[in-house]
């Protein structure tokens, strides 16, 4: 064999192993490039005499010629390969699950959820929502609301105090969120209708107390709203809250400082272990105070008892909360278990709407 010939021979070996693109490349200048070994050949040519370089020539630049062509080959191969492993490791199985996204493995919590029903309802009766602070002064969380100085009903509260300033007020953590009607009397002037849902704070902790709880308080003052008109919306709420057709509700007589008379709701139920049934049963569960607002709060609230007359009411959310979603023990509402969030919680779009379903 020529040495021209086993030249070749091995440059086309190197070609057949060359195992990607580069490693070709590096074959290609080996042979080809300007200090390959055949163009070194290529390059004795001017050397020899005219009959060798007829011979010489038309062999080298057949062996180029031969080369050049197996590189283009194999160049094809290679890329073909790569495009292969390519698309194998792309491949998508179209049939596996898809994974949630944050957005809908997140979950709404239950109370927020009912928060966000209260004020839809009552929205669409016409009530504006009012907000106060949760740290409050003695005067607008009792004094104002006509509990005297030392009146038992301040004891039945379980106030947590802050300590003492100069003057010896002292400011609190707000027990309900009546102070929030004493704020709205004191800025707007009747005819007054409003929501106050917020948190509200006692000292009180077991299955059915949690030392933070929410309220939500109701405010209505015209020159003629009455016990009628009362007892009307908290109807149309309790059937749009709880989603039936009817619930009877049953008013006992109750005491609270800030009203007169004072009436205690309750909503009839049929509680069996697993479910709650509204509108028939023989149970009646609690859910709110109420009552014609206080000559005496008006006054203290810088409106004219002898012109405007109202009613107001306070409900327990995390109750009404607990009795739709079938939650039993009050406390899991705020131990923040995930597991639980997942159980009881809502998808981020289940926005409540009156149009398109409360918790649909
Ligand atoms: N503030 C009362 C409580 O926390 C609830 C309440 C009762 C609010 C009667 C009212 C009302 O506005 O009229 O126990």
């Amino acid at each position: 064999m020529s040495d021209l010939d086993a030249l070749q021979s091995k440059i086309l070996a190197d070609i057949a192993n060359a195992s990607d693109e580069a490693a070709l490349e590096a074959v290609r200048v080996a042979a080809l490039g300007k200090k390959g070994s055949i163009s070194a050949l290529l390059s004795t040519l001017g050397k020899m005499s005219p009959d060798e370089r007829k011979t010489e020539g038309a062999k080298i630049n057949l062996a180029k010629d031969t080369v050049t062509r197996a590189l283009a080959a194999r160049r094809e191969v290679l890329k073909a390969l790569a495009l292969d492993a390519r698309l194998a490791s792309e491949t998508i199985d179209v049939t596996l699950p898809l994974r949630e996204t944050p957005a809908e493995a997140g979950r709404i919590h239950p109370l927020s959820q009912v928060w966000d029903e209260v004020t839809t309802i009552f929205a669409d009766m016409g009530f504006a929502v009012a907000e106060g602070p949760d740290i409050e002064t003695d005067d607008y969380n009792f004094t104002r609301l006509n509990f005297p100085e030392g009146h038992p009903a301040r004891e039945m509260h379980d106030t947590f105090y802050f300590n003492p300033k100069d003057d010896g007020s002292r400011l609190l953590l707000r027990t309900h969120t009546s102070p929030v009607q004493v704020r709205t009397m004191l800025s707007q002037q009747p005819p007054i209708r409003v929501i106050c849902p917020g948190r509200t704070y006692r000292s009180d902790s077991d299955q059915t107390h949690t030392p933070m709880f929410h309220q939500v308080e109701g405010l209505v003052i015209d020159k003629s709203s009455h016990l009628g008109h009362l007892k009307w919306i908290l109807h149309e709420f309790c059937k749009a809250f709880f989603e039936v057709d009817n619930v009877n509700m049953r008013f006992r007589p109750s005491f609270f400082p800030f009203t007169e008379p004072s009436l205690e709701v309750d909503i009839q139920c049929r509680c069996d272990k697993n479910e709650i049934r509204f509108g028939e049963g023989e149970d009646w569960l609690e859910i709110l105070g109420c009552g014609m607002v206080h000559p005496n709060v008006l006054k203290l609230c810088g409106i004219d008892p002898e012109v405007y007359q109202g009613f107001a009411w306070g409900m327990g959310i995390d109750r009404i909360a607990m009795l739709k979603y079938g939650i039993a023990d009050l406390r899991q509402l705020f131990e923040g278990d995930v597991r639980w969030l997942t159980h009881y919680g809502f998808k981020p779009l289940e926005i409540p709407t009156l149009a398109g379903g409360l918790s649909s």
